[in-house]
């Protein structure tokens, strides 16, 4: 287990939108270097970078062309490995998105792999062996593309054909087990891509549908968990250091296989949903009507509801590795739907006083807002809304685009979000009441006290159905939240201790915590 993950807060940058350092519209791997500083003094120590390689961006990277050659738009592998060092002299890691269930449709090995004639990529994707689609079970299919005589599976989009890791429980001649050469090839590709940019200088991988590599797997994804805990013996023995997490879903899984951190998801649990952004949502996977989130005043939250689902996966996670909270990705939407900056404010207390390894979506801790209607950009649909660029600087004195980009706003990869009173981090950076600071401080707090960071030590003191506040201990320290709109003591005695930080108002009352409307409160004991 990497020791830096014990005090690491993660940053996660959508690379299109972060910086654009040279004018063209688009961020790049320069601009991420200019704004390491800030990002470090907002108090993360470490970047998770969306797919940033050689792609035809049908899905904004996640159809990778060639593994081990950057996008030329965001600069060339040598600015990839600049920046890693640079990362590293300011103490901070970089884990690369690796992509290991499907490639391109152009990616070399499928354009041999489609040929009609056999050669030494015909299998590194999944085909069957008849033009007509037989046997298929469920296996999402592209018919009548090739020369080659047989259908390929496809993982996500159509421009994604799935990378052949074998069948668990094979049902036709054509399903390969795990175990045949051929499905081990594939993972052995996948090793040496990895070691390929472990070599250059990352510190790990964000690892992309981490659960979707062997197929008919059962449910405990036994033959998906095999391949990751040959993966994870190869990072044990020759890169102690490097740090991989999971988008499984399931930390039971996915630390099982070998995973340091699994994320938690919210569009998959509905109890997590209920912390973070509890409305209903419409086919297009889009909130509609109320925020009956957790944090939100006048909302119906129940702690009880998130704790139901977490504890169990929690304990599981003890001694194997971390759970990792996210306050959004490039694929939900923003947090900010639907809470204010106060309940934010107490939402981003409990992500970031939370034991696992937590992760921040690039603006989220300015606020920034999910841009509805956009049109897709790159196979975002829906998602296109939570991409926008990066809102560093107020416009004056004739600039636009909010200090992400010199180019015309006509040119941007997608508009700024043109709302008078967008937040930025110019508006923000001096007032110390700002969501930002809270968010630095937060992190201040937690970087400072290692009874605040992943390791697991927490207890639940008082958590009540449709009850506030909630009251929960780590090591030293008494934290309470109290997200509604009237005050709330709760029955725990905490006589003695000295109140540390607050949000709101918190005092202790006879020995209780007692909270104001909307205040969260840490206090230090046994000193
Ligand atoms: C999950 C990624 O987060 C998402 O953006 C992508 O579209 C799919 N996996 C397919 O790779
Ligand atoms: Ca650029």
């Amino acid at each position: 287990m990497p020791q830096w993950l014990k005090d690491a807060v993660f940053y996660e940058i959508y690379p299109q939108s972060f910086y654009d350092a040279n004018g063209d519209g688009i961020g790049d791997f320069e601009g991420i270097m200019r704004k390491l500083d800030y990002i470090r003094d907002l108090g993360c120590n470490a970047l998770w970078i969306n797919p940033c390689f050689d792609s035809p961006f049908k899905d904004a990277g996640y159809d990778v062309r060639d593994y081990k050659k950057t996008a030329p738009r965001y600069g060339s592998n040598d600015d990839l490995c600049r920046l890693f060092a640079e990362a590293h002299r300011r103490r901070m890691r970089v884990l690369l998105d690796l992509v290991p269930g499907h490639t391109s449709e152009e990616h070399l090995w499928f354009r041999e792999s489609r040929k009609a004639e056999k050669n030494e990529y015909s299998h590194r994707y999944i085909w069957s062996d008849s033009w007509i689609a037989w046997g298929l079970e469920g296996l999402r299919f592209i018919a009548g593309e090739s020369e080659r005589n047989g259908v390929y599976i496809i993982n996500f989009f159509k421009s994604q054909p799935a990378l052949n890791y074998g069948f668990l429980r094979p049902r036709e001649p054509w399903q390969l087990p795990a175990d045949h050469a051929e499905s081990i090839a594939t993972r052995e590709a996948l090793k040496d891509i990895m070691r390929f940019w472990l070599d250059a200088g990352c510190d790990g991988f964000r690892v992309d549908m981490a659960d979707s590599l062997v197929k008919f797997d059962d449910e405990e994804k036994s033959g998906t968990q095999a391949v990751w805990r040959n993966i994870r013996a190869m990072l044990d023995s020759d890169y102690p250091e490097a740090a991989l997490v999971s988008e499984w879903g399931n930390p039971f899984q996915a630390l099982a296989a070998g995973f340091h951190m699994d994320f938690l998801l919210d569009h998959d649990h509905s109890g997590y949903r209920s912390l973070v952004r509890d409305f209903g949502y419409g086919p297009d996977n889009l909130p509609l009507g109320e925020n009956n989130s957790f944090f939100k005043s006048g909302g119906r939250g129940d702690i009880t509801r998130f704790l139901d689902q977490y504890l169990p996966w929690y304990e599981a996670a003890k001694g194997k590795g971390y759970i990792s909270l996210i306050t959004g990705n490039h694929d939900t939407p923003r947090i900010s739907a639907g809470l204010d900056e106060r309940e934010l404010a107490l939402a981003y207390a409990l992500f970031l006083s939370f034991p696992g390894v937590p992760f921040i979506y690039y603006g989220d801790e300015i606020g920034m807002r999910y841009l509805p209607g956009l049109p897709s950009k790159e196979g975002g649909y829906t998602r296109t809304g939570s991409r926008t660029p990066m809102q560093w600087n107020e416009d004056s004195g004739g600039t636009a685009n909010k200090g992400f980009s010199a180019a015309a706003p006509e040119s941007l990869y997608l508009p700024v979000d043109p709302l008078p009173g967008a937040p930025t981090v110019e508006a923000q950076k001096d007032d110390p009441a700002s969501l930002l600071n809270t968010v630095r401080s937060l992190l201040a707090l937690r970087h400072g006290e290692p009874d605040l960071q992943a390791e697991p030590n927490l207890e639940i003191l008082y958590a009540e159905k449709e009850k506030l506040p909630f009251v929960y201990r780590r090591g030293a320290f008494v934290l309470a939240l109290n997200p509604g709109a009237a005050p709330a003591r709760a029955p725990v005695s905490v006589a003695g201790a000295r109140l540390v930080f607050s949000i709101g108002g918190a005092a202790l009352e006879g020995g209780v915590c007692a909270l104001e409307a909307r205040s969260f409160g840490v206090w230090k004991t046994g000193t």
